[in-house]
C-alpha cells in the first residue's frame, strides 16, 4: 500500500491560509538578525522571508557583518527589545567562529515577549505546564505536531520515539507530544538497542542529525514517520531516514525536502502573530 505522504508544503500552505486575515487585522512584524554569510543560513532565511510575504507581514533583514562582536550584536538585541513596531525577531544560527559558545546568552537577551524561535527558557518552560501554556513553542517542534494534526494522525494514545534530543528539536517535541497523550521515548547517542525501541513506535520522529540513519530494519509496519533531518549530499538532500526503502513499511512519511522544512517557517509566522496578539492584550 502507497503510504501517505505528509507534504509539508500542503499543510503549510493551510496554516499560512488560516494566518493571513489574522497577519491583515494585528499587522506584525518579524526581524531577522544574520550574523555573516553562512549560505545554509541565507537559504533559510530566504524562506522565511518570502513565507512572509505570503501573508502580507511585514518583515525585516538585519544583515551584520561576519566580525560582528557580541557587544554590538546584544545592542541590536536590545534595540529591537524595545522598539514597540517590532512584534517578534531571532538570531539565525548558525554563528561566526567569535560568536560560538554566546548561544545561551544571546538568546536570554531577548524579550520572551519576542522569542518567536521559542529557544527562551521561559517559553520552552511554560511548555512544560501543558498544551495550553504552549504560547510560543519553538518553530521547528511546533511545525512537526501541525503536520501531524494536519493529516489527521492520531498521538494519544500511540508510543512517540524521538530520535535526538537537542533543545531546539527533540526536547521539546517529546514535550509536546506528551501534552498531547503520546507515551513518549527519548534516544540519543548514548542509548542502547536504538533500534530495538525505535521497532516499537507508532510514531517515529527523526530528529538525528545523520544522513538516512533511520533504516527500514529499524520500523515497525504501518509506523508513521516525520523525518526532521536536512542534509546536502551529493545525491541532492536527504533526511535522517532512508525514505526509499521506508515507503514500503510505513503508512505516512514526510519527505525531505517538502516536509517539516515548510512547517518550520510557517510555524514561525504562527508565533509572530500569537506575540502580537499578547503583547496587545497586555498594552
Ligand atoms: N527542517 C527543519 O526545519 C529543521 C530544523 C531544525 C533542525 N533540522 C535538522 O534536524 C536534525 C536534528 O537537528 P538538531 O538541531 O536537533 O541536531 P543536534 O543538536 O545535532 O542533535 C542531534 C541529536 O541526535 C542525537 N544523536 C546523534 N547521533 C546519534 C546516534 N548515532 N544515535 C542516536 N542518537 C544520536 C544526539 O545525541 P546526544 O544528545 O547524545 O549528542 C542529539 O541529541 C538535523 O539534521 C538538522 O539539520 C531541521
Amino acid at each position: 500500500m502507497t503510504p501517505l505522504l505528509l507534504d509539508g508544503k500542503v499543510a503549510s500552505a493551510a496554516l499560512l491560509d488560516f494566518l493571513k486575515p489574522m497577519v491583515e487585522t494585528l499587522d506584525p512584524k518579524l526581524v531577522v538578525i544574520q550574523v555573516g554569510d553562512d549560505p545554509a543560513s541565507s537559504s533559510y532565511i530566504k524562506q522565511k522571508v518570502k513565507s512572509c510575504e505570503k501573508v502580507s507581514m511585514r518583515s525585516d533583514h538585519i544583515h551584520m557583518p561576519e566580525d560582528t562582536t557580541i557587544d554590538t550584536l546584544m545592542q541590536k538585541i536590545d534595540e529591537l527589545n524595545n522598539d514597540a513596531d517590532v512584534t517578534g525577531f531571532f538570531v539565525q544560527l548558525p554563528l561566526p567562529d567569535q560568536l560560538r559558545g554566546h548561544e545561551p546568552e544571546i538568546i536570554k537577551a531577548i524579550s520572551p515577549m519576542k522569542d518567536v524561535d521559542g529557544f527562551g527558557a521561559y517559553n520552552l518552560g511554560k511548555m512544560f505546564l501543558s498544551k495550553e501554556f504552549e504560547h510560543l513553542p519553538p518553530a521547528t517542534p511546533s511545525g512537526i505536531i501541525r503536520l501531524l494534526e494536519h493529516f489527521d494522525i492520531e498521538i494519544a494514545g500511540k508510543h512517540a520515539v524521538v530520535i535526538g534530543r537537542s533543545n531546539t528539536v527533540g526536547k521539546p517535541v517529546a514535550i509536546m507530544l506528551l501534552n498531547r497523550n503520546a507515551t513518549v521515548t527519548v534516544c540519543h547517542s548514548k542509548t542502547s538497542n536504538l533500534a530495538d525501541i525505535v521497532r516499537q513506535a507508532d510514531i517515529i520522529i527523526a530528529a538525528v542529525g545523520q544522513p538516512k540513519m533511520i533504516t527500514a530494519d529499524m520500523v515497525k509496519d504501518g509506523a508513521v514517520v516525520v523525518d526532521v533531518g536536512i542534509h546536502r549530499t551529493d545525491e541532492g538532500l536527504c533526511g535522517d531516514t532512508d525514505f526509499d526503502a521506508l515507503l514500503s513499511k510505513v503508512s505516512a512519511i514526510s519527505p525531505v525536502p517538502g516536509g517539516v522544512g515548510p512547517m518550520t517557517v510557517a510555524s514561525l509566522i504562527r508565533n509572530c502573530v500569537t506575540a502580537k496578539e499578547r503583547q496587545m492584550a497586555l498594552r
